[in-house]
């Protein structure tokens, strides 16, 4: 007999399915429930509340298991290629030779901007937010692209898929020459997409900048981890803006402006910033511990909890390994990982931590393997961006081409004033 839960009320008892996934999940089906009961459930942050069924990604909290598509995110630490993940994500498998190579040539074929676009980084001051030229420049993307603001099949997906990933470094690299007041470098169809990326960043007119492959697979490796993440904030809001029908570029520039927030994805620089105050004297790995503690310290351990994994997020242990080797290969020490151990350290042995199941998350290592590499903290949620986008774009399709899929409309439960009437001005 099939699963299912009861809810009396009023003497009257009504029966809801159980809805249960491939990795054996379960969610109680209430679509029924307003109709049958005239009330509605209240779960502030959807921490209890399915938003939709999911193909893509993966997550055990407890267990502190990430799969995309099925695979383990460590499988693919052996020889990182992010744009083979990004089709993968969006298409539902791994891409045979033939697909990787017509992707390939289409992110290829799709590197530049169009030249009018720059009048629009010019029109930004020099102290722009990197994110909010970011979001806009998305935005003005498919200003220059609007055949692909309605999608019908899935050669028009790829095609749009394919300037967006390609066309994001492009963006992230101006947006940064733009904000520096440097020059642009235009991409080198020669390289492939991280090398290109940091080419169009660190490049001079006169002097190519070269990446390392040891620094090319560790930015591979960062944009993999950051591909995609099921329903989180920033990926929700794709999902919510991409229900209205509106187009693609319109639902990522929202995402990207979610993922802004620093108890989302800014929370990567805003690491450094904790690291680097501890660093510059400010206060010791203790203090900022026990700061972090007092609730009305206004003061959190920036890179430790999360909303999901009540055990250790699988990627920071992966960033955590590749922080060591890109410092290794640059022969640098930095004392921000010396410091961000000795907080780990602390963290978790420390009972308000362990007893609120608190560990490291994947922005506590990022950003100093992103320092490392020269990227700037104001860029770090820029190259968040980036590795999220294919997951952005894999959920808005599965949304776009499910059939049953309505517009989000989330109820409320009203706390306002009753039954009040319109004063005239002259009688307040
Ligand atoms: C990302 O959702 C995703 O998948 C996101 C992401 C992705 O890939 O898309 O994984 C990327 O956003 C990672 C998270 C990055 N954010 C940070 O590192 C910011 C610091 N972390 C927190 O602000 C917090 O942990 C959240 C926002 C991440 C999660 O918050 P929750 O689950 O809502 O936890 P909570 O706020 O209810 O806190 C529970 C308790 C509280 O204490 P009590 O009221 O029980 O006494 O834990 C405390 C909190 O005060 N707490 C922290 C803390 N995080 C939670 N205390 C100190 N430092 C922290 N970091």
């Amino acid at each position: 007999m099939a699963d299912s839960v009861q809810i009396s009320s009023n003497g009257k008892t009504y029966s809801y399915p159980v809805v249960t996934g491939t990795e054996n999940e379960r969610g109680i089906d209430i679509s029924r429930l307003r109709s049958d009961t005239g009330m509605i459930t209240l779960d502030p942050g959807y921490g209890n509340t399915g938003s939709c069924k999911s193909a893509i990604t993966y997550i055990d909290g407890d267990k502190g298991i990430l799969r995309y598509r099925g695979i383990p995110i460590e499988e693919f630490e052996r020889e990182p290629d992010f744009i083979e993940v990004a089709w993968m994500l969006i298409f539902g498998r791994l891409p045979n030779s033939t697909e990787r190579e017509r992707f390939g040539n289409r992110l290829t074929a799709n590197a530049h901007l169009h030249e009018s676009m720059k009048h629009t980084f010019e029109g930004f001051p020099t102290n722009a937010p990197p994110m909010a030229i970011t979001s806009a420049m998305i935005n003005t993307l498919g200003c220059f692209h609007s055949e692909f603001y309605s999608l019908t099949d899935e050669m028009q997906l790829e095609e749009v898929a394919a300037r967006l990933i390609s066309k994001i470094r492009t963006i992230a690299a101006f947006t940064y020459r733009r904000v520096n007041g440097l020059p642009y470098i235009y991409p080198d169809d020669k390289l492939r997409y991280c090398a290109n990326m940091l080419h169009m960043m660190f490049s001079k007119p006169y002097e190519q900048y070269i990446a390392d492959t040891e620094i090319e697979d560790a930015l591979n490796l960062i944009f993999i981890l950051h591909a995609d993440h099921e329903q989180n904030c920033s990926t929700s809001t794709v999902r919510m803006v991409g229900s209205s029908k509106a187009n693609l570029f319109a639902s990522i520039s929202a995402g990207v402006c979610a993922l802004w927030g620093p108890l989302h994805g800014g929370a990567n620089a805003e690491v450094l910033g904790m690291l680097e105050k501890i660093h510059d004297g400010g206060l010791t790995a203790e203090k900022y511990i026990e700061l972090a503690k007092q609730k009305d310290s206004n003061v959190r351990l920036m890179g430790f909890g999360h909303r999901v994994y009540k055990h250790y997020d699988p990627r920071a242990k992966m960033l955590q390994k590749t922080c060591e080797t890109v410092l290794k290969k640059l022969n640098r020490q930095d004392p921000l990982l010396d410091i961000a151990r000795k907080l780990e350290e602390l963290a978790l042995a420390d009972d308000y931590f362990v007893s609120r199941k608190l560990y490291p998350n994947v922005d506590f290592y990022s950003g100093i393997i992103l320092r490392a590499i020269g990227i700037p903290i104001n860029m770090f949620t820029v190259m968040f961006v980036i590795g999220r986008l294919p997951g952005w774009i894999a959920h808005w399709k599965e949304q776009h081409d499910d059939p049953t899929a309505k517009i989000a409309r989330p109820r409320q439960i009203y706390t306002g004033p009753v039954n009040r009437h319109y004063v005239p001005i002259n009688q307040r």
